[in-house]
């Protein structure tokens, strides 16, 4: 027996009742199954090509995603419409990689206290944003969606968006010099309300 232990050298039984040997191995091969899951991905054109017709976001929309952002929007909506008929009958068509690669940060999530906004815009009248945002029960009466009554007094920062736009530019959205340069007036004297609003109205829009 004892001959036989020696010859067969690296044995299950010595991996299963070493710890550091256990834990070295079980992370190589999860690193291993997710390089081979997540590596191609940077490298195919779906994932990393824009749909055609996709735009970056106008500087008011930026503004307006940024408002998303910072009231929390994304702790009940989600924007990733799943290829299941369930959502897709609901939504229209699914969420494709390719109509996001100007989202930084992505807004996807997964939490659905209220409905998907990957499709919204369109959907409804820019009126009716204002309304809904401004108290949601205004329009659905049973919503527990809550009010955002400081949105519309309160006019948007125009200085900060060229600074928004180069930061989004060195991660790939195709701004011109140009376009950056006119930002500030292309805002100026807007609300956070329309910010908001335009922002929700080129959602998921990209294609038909
Ligand atoms: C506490 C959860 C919650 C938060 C936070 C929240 N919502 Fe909602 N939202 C809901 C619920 C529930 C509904 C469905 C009832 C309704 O239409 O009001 C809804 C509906 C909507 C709709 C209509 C969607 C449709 O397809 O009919 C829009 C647009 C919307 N929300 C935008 C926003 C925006 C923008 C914010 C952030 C400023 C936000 N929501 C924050 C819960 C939330």
């Amino acid at each position: 027996m004892a001959n036989e232990d020696k010859i067969q050298g690296f044995t299950h039984e010595r991996i299963e009742t070493n710890n550091f040997l256990m834990i070295v191995l079980i992370v190589l091969v999860i690193a291993v199954g997710g390089l081979v899951e997540i590596v191609p991905l940077f490298f195919q054109k779906s994932t990393t090509q824009p749909v055609e017709g996709l735009k970056p976001y106008s500087a008011l929309q930026i503004l307006g995603r940024d408002i998303y952002v910072r009231e929390g929007c994304y702790n009940c909506h989600s924007q990733m419409i799943r290829p299941l008929q369930a959502e897709t009958l609901r939504y229209g068509h699914y969420s494709l990689a390719g109509e996001f690669v100007y989202d930084r940060p992505f807004q996807w999530g997964s939490k659905r206290t209220g409905p998907d906004l990957h499709r919204v815009g369109g959907r409804y009248s820019d009126e009716w944003h204002r309304v809904h945002l401004n108290n949601p029960r205004d329009l659905v009466p049973e919503s527990n969606m809550p009010a955002y009554p400081w949105l519309g007094k309160k006019t948007v920062n125009e200085a900060s968006v060229p600074r928004r736009m180069e930061v989004l530019r060195t991660l790939g959205a195709p701004y011109t010099d140009a376009e950056i340069a006119s930002a500030p007036a292309d805002v100026k004297g807007k609300t956070e309300l329309d910010a908001l609003v335009a922002y929700l109205q080129v959602l998921g829009t990209a294609i038909k």
